[in-house]
C-alpha cells in the first residue's frame, strides 16, 4: 500500500505527531514521503517548520489543481503539502459539489510532481485529518488505502473506535473498494502508570491483528519539538522516543512488505 490516513476522531490523540515522525523515520530509510496535512488546524505543517500561508495551502492547490507550486521539502526526501485554516471553508463548498467525498482523491490522481504521478513520485502518501468524522475525513478515507489509528493511552481510549471502524467500512463499501484497517498504534504510553498498561492490554484484547508491536512511549520532548518545528527525531535523535519511532518505521515497512 501506498496512501495511509491517519485518523481518529478524538483530539490530541498523536494522529500528527505520528504521522510526521513515522514519516521522518521512513525517510531515514531512504524512503521519499509525501505528507499532506488535511486539518485546518495545520500542526503538520507549523511541526515540521513551514509557515502556515493561506496562499499556499492544499485549500489553494485544490482550487488551482496545482501541486507542484505548494508541495515543500522540509526535511530531506520529506515533503509537505500544507495547511491552513482556509481548509475549514472546503466543509461547507463540499457539500454542493457532485462529487463531494472524491474531491481529495482526484486531486491526488490528477496532478504530478516533476512529470510523474503521485503515486510514482512518492515511496508512500501519509495523509493528516482533523479530529472528527466529518466529510472532510470521508475525503481522506476515499483517497487512502490504509487506515492508520493512533491510540492514546487514557481513559476512553477505546470508546468511539467502534463507530470509526463503521465509518471505514462505509466508505469502503461505498466509495472505495481497496480502503483496509492497516493498524493501530498506541500513543504516550507511561509504563509506570497503570492505567497505560490496562489500555494497551485491552487494545491487545480487541485488536491483536491491527495493534503495532511498538508502542511510542509518552515523553515531554515529543510536546517541545513542534516549537522547534522539527520532527522529535531531529529534535533528540537519541532519546528513546526517537527510537521508538524508527522501530515502527520497521514495523511498517514488514507488515506493508
Ligand atoms: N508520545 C508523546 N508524549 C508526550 N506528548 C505527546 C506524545 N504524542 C503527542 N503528544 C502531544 O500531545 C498533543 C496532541 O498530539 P497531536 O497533536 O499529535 O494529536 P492529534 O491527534 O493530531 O490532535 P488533533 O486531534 O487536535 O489533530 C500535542 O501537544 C503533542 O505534542
Ligand atoms: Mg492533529
Amino acid at each position: 500500500m501506498k496512501r495511509f490516513a491517519f485518523i481518529n476522531q478524538k483530539g490530541g490523540v498523536g494522529k500528527t505527531t505520528l504521522a510526521i515522525n513515522l514519516a521522518r523515520a521512513l525517510t531515514l530509510q531512504g524512503k521519499r514521503i509525501l505528507l499532506i496535512d488535511f486539518d485546518p488546524q495545520a500542526n503538520a505543517s507549523s511541526g515540521l517548520g513551514v509557515r502556515v500561508n493561506k496562499e499556499k495551502s492544499i485549500y489553494q492547490a485544490l482550487v488551482e489543481e496545482d501541486f507542484e507550486s505548494f508541495v515543500k521539502e522540509p526535511f530531506k526526501g520529506l515533503f509537505l503539502l500544507p495547511s491552513s485554516i482556509d481548509l475549514v471553508g472546503l466543509e461547507v463548498e463540499l457539500v454542493k459539489h457532485p462529487e463531494r467525498e472524491k474531491v481529495l482523491r482526484d486531486f491526488l490522481f490528477s496532478v504530478t510532481f516533476k512529470g510523474l504521478p503521485l503515486e510514482k513520485a512518492f515511496d508512500f502518501i501519509f495523509i493528516d485529518s482533523p479530529p472528527s468524522l466529518s466529510l472532510i475525513t470521508v475525503n481522506v478515507l476515499v483517497a487512502s488505502e490504509g487506515v492508520i489509528i493512533p491510540l492514546q493511552c487514557e481513559y476512553y481510549a477505546l470508546e468511539g473506535l467502534s463507530l470509526l471502524v463503521r465509518t471505514v467500512r462505509r466508505v469502503k463499501a461505498a466509495f472505495n473498494p481497496e480502503l483496509r484497517l492497516f493498524g493501530m498504534v498506541l500513543t504516550m504510553y507511561d509504563s509506570r502508570n497503570r492505567l497505560s498498561q490496562e489500555v494497551a492490554e485491552e487494545a491487545r484484547r480487541h485488536f491483536p491483528w491491527l495493534l503495532f508491536n511498538t508502542v511510542i512511549p509518552r515523553s515531554v520532548r515529543v510536546s517541545e519539538a513542534p516549537s522547534f518545528g522539527k520532527p522529535v527525531l531531529d529534535y533528540v535523535p537519541n532519546h528513546k522516543v526517537s527510537q521508538a519511532f524508527l522501530r515502527l518505521a520497521e514495523e511498517f515497512l514488514r507488515r506493508n512488505a
